[in-house]
C-alpha cells in the first residue's frame, strides 16, 4: 500500500469519519502515520472470521468480567432490580449479558434474589456489530428492549439524552482501553451514570497504583501512558482520582499477563469535572499503545 499515495490517503480519511475532533487534526495537519494507525485500527474492529487478529478477544464470559473486574462487580450486578439499568461498553458479542439472562447467574446470586423479581435492563454497545445467532435467540424470549445491542457508533457519537442513565457499567477492553480521547470517554460514562452509581473498568499493562510496576514487554512503554502538563508521569489511577464527584479505588492484578489494573468508579454527585487530556501518540492494537497529557 502507498502510504502517501491519494487513494489511501482519501481511504483514511472516509474512515476517520465519526472519529473524535481532537484526531481530526491529524487529516488536517496530513500527519500520514497517525492517519494510517487509525485505518489500522478501523481494520481491526471490522475484521471477520479468519481476519480477527487473535489478541482481539470478543466473547469473554461474566465469569471473566468477574474476574478482571474489582471484586465489588459481582455483588452490584447481583443486587440490580428490574427497573435498574446496566451499560457494557465495548460489548463485543454480549456474552456478559447472555450468562446474566440465565438461570445459574440467579442460582449463583441468592442475595437479593426474592427482591430481584427480574433483571435489569443491559444494554451493550459496540462500534462493529458482533450479534450472534445466540443474542438473537435470547432477545426473541424476552420482552422488549430487556436486552438491546447498539452498534456503529462510538459513545461519544451518541447524543447526551440518548442512551438515558444507568446504575452500573462496565467496560472489559472495550472503550476504555481502545478510545482515542480518554477524557471525553470518561466524562461521557460519568455523565450516563446515576448518581451512586458504578463504573468498573480494566487497563491492561499500565502504570499501577502501588508503584513498582514496569512495562510487560521489554523495550516497549505502557499500553496507557498519561503525562502531567510538564512531562512527569501521571497514573491512571491518580487521574481518575483527581476527577470532582466520585469516589475511586484501583486494584492491582499483578498474577495476570500481562498484569491489569481494575477500577471502581462511584458516583457521588453531579458536578463531575474530567481533568483533560490530550492525545498525543496513538499506535493500532489489541488493544491499542495510547499517550495522553495532562491539558493543565
Ligand atoms: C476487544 S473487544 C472486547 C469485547 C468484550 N468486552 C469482551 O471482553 O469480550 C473491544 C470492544 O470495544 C468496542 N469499542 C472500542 N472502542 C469503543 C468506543 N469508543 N465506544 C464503544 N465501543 C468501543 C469494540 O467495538 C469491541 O466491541
Amino acid at each position: 500500500m502507498a502510504v502517501g499515495g491519494i487513494k489511501f490517503r482519501r481511504r483514511a480519511f472516509a474512515l476517520l469519519i465519526g472519529l473524535a475532533a481532537s484526531l481530526a487534526h491529524a487529516a488536517e495537519s496530513g500527519d500520514v502515520a497517525l492517519i494510517e494507525e487509525l485505518a489500522r485500527q478501523e481494520a481491526i474492529y471490522q475484521s471477520r472470521g479468519a481476519e480477527v487478529p487473535a489478541g482481539y478477544t470478543i466473547d469473554r464470559s461474566l465469569l471473566s468480567y468477574t474476574k478482571a473486574l474489582p471484586e465489588e462487580f459481582d455483588r452490584a450486578l447481583g443486587v440490580l432490580r428490574p427497573d435498574d439499568r446496566w451499560l457494557d461498553i465495548g460489548a463485543g458479542r454480549g456474552q456478559a449479558i447472555l450468562d446474566y439472562y440465565t438461570p445459574k447467574f440467579d442460582m449463583l446470586h441468592f442475595e437479593g434474589r426474592e427482591e430481584r423479581g427480574g433483571k435489569a435492563q443491559a444494554v451493550a454497545i459496540s462500534i462493529e456489530d458482533r450479534r450472534t445467532e445466540d443474542w438473537q435467540a435470547k432477545a426473541a424470549t424476552l420482552p422488549p428492549d430487556k436486552i438491546v445491542y447498539l452498534f456503529g457508533r462510538r459513545l461519544r457519537e451518541y447524543k447526551p439524552d440518548e442512551l438515558g442513565r444507568f446504575k452500573l457499567i462496565t467496560d472489559v477492553v472495550g472503550g476504555f482501553s481502545y478510545t482515542t480521547t480518554l477524557s471525553l470517554f470518561v466524562e461521557r460514562v460519568l455523565s450516563l451514570l446515576e448518581v451512586n452509581g458504578s463504573f468498573f473498568t480494566v487497563l491492561s499493562d499500565v502504570s499501577r497504583e502501588a508503584g513498582g510496576s514496569s512495562p510487560h514487554y521489554a523495550g516497549s512503554p505502557f499500553l496507557t501512558v498519561l503525562t502531567r502538563a510538564d512531562g512527569s508521569d501521571l497514573k491512571v489511577c491518580a487521574w481518575l482520582k483527581s476527577i470532582s464527584c466520585v469516589q475511586v479505588t484501583c486494584e492491582a492484578k499483578e498474577k495476570w499477563v500481562p498484569p491489569i489494573e481494575a477500577f471502581h468508579v462511584q458516583k457521588t454527585c453531579d458536578q463531575v469535572v474530567v481533568p483533560a487530556l490530550t492525545p498525543v501518540h496513538f499506535e493500532a492494537g489489541t488493544p491499542p499503545e495510547r499517550g495522553f497529557k495532562l491539558a493543565q
